[in-house]
């Protein structure tokens, strides 16, 4: 298995295309029938959102032969079983995330990296029970603060992993939550700091969050989810760029308008 890891980046470099393509790890892969019948649902899942978003089969490669060669599908499966409604907003937000590369034009590695960040974006929300995942009313301010740790417990979570490219998936995992007007958490980074890939699965995710049914308000329509993003990219806390390649073109099948 590689010992290279890329080097972090500094986000001026928006266009993602300097990443060159992973290596091939020098491990064997296990077989989908070796899998726990668990963890070939949750394979089989992924794939199947994968399909769904129209993502080409070279990248559904690289994306299943990364998750299996990092050893994080055990964690997915896990996520899965502990909160089905937390795997299936992963699922959703890589979907989007799927969505933008290809409009963008992104593909081979640097796609399959954004889809296993995304849907590793809320790994550290194995920590949390249910109660809080799934509590039906606003938070308290201690249980924000307690919800506000998953950035963090899901970076260190998977931080041990030696393939190359796996610091543009922490980097996802760290920092998902920041802002580029320096609002968000846990550091407060400012857009200078947050890389594309980052930007990218922020938005994705904070649309998907929009277009679920959650405990304390139902889902949104196409229209106001889009208003909400417009509203925040004319703030300055999300990627203006992405959320108009996310809104341009109708996204059938992913969003369905109410
Ligand atoms: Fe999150
Ligand atoms: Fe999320």
């Amino acid at each position: 298995m590689s010992l290279r890891y890329l080097p972090d980046e500094e986000s001026g470099r928006h266009h993602p295309s300097y990443v060159s393509d992973l290596c091939e790890p020098k491990v064997r892969r296990p077989l989908l029938a070796e899998m726990s019948f668990p963890e070939k649902r949750t394979s089989l899942l992924i794939q199947s959102a994968l399909m769904r978003s129209g993502c080409d089969a070279a990248t559904m490669e690289t994306t299943h032969r990364y998750l299996v060669d990092a050893g994080v599908l055990p964690q997915l499966n896990a996520l899965r079983l502990h909160c089905g409604f937390t795997f299936a907003h992963s699922l959703k937000t890589m979907e989007l995330v799927v969505y933008v590369a290809r409009r963008m034009g992104i593909d081979g590695s640097e796609h399959a990296i954004l889809c296993v960040g995304a849907l590793l974006h809320d790994i550290g929300k194995l920590s949390l029970p249910v109660s809080l995942l799934r509590a039906p009313r606003r938070l308290r301010k201690a249980e924000m603060d307690k919800m506000r740790t998953h950035p963090e417990v899901g970076h260190d979570s998977v931080s041990d992993k030696r393939i190359l490219g796996w610091n543009a998936v922490l980097d996802i995992i760290r920092h998902h939550h920041e802002y580029m007007d320096g609002t968000g958490y846990p550091f407060g980074l400012a857009a200078p700091r947050i890389s594309w890939r980052t930007r990218c699965v922020t938005v994705c995710d904070v649309l998907s969050a929009l277009l679920e049914d959650r405990p304390y308000r139902p889902a949104m329509g196409r229209d106001e989810a889009f208003a909400i993003l417009t509203e925040m990219a004319g703030d300055g806390k999300i990627d203006a760029d992405i959320v108009e390649t996310l809104r341009s073109g109708g996204i059938v099948g992913i969003i369905k308008n109410k």
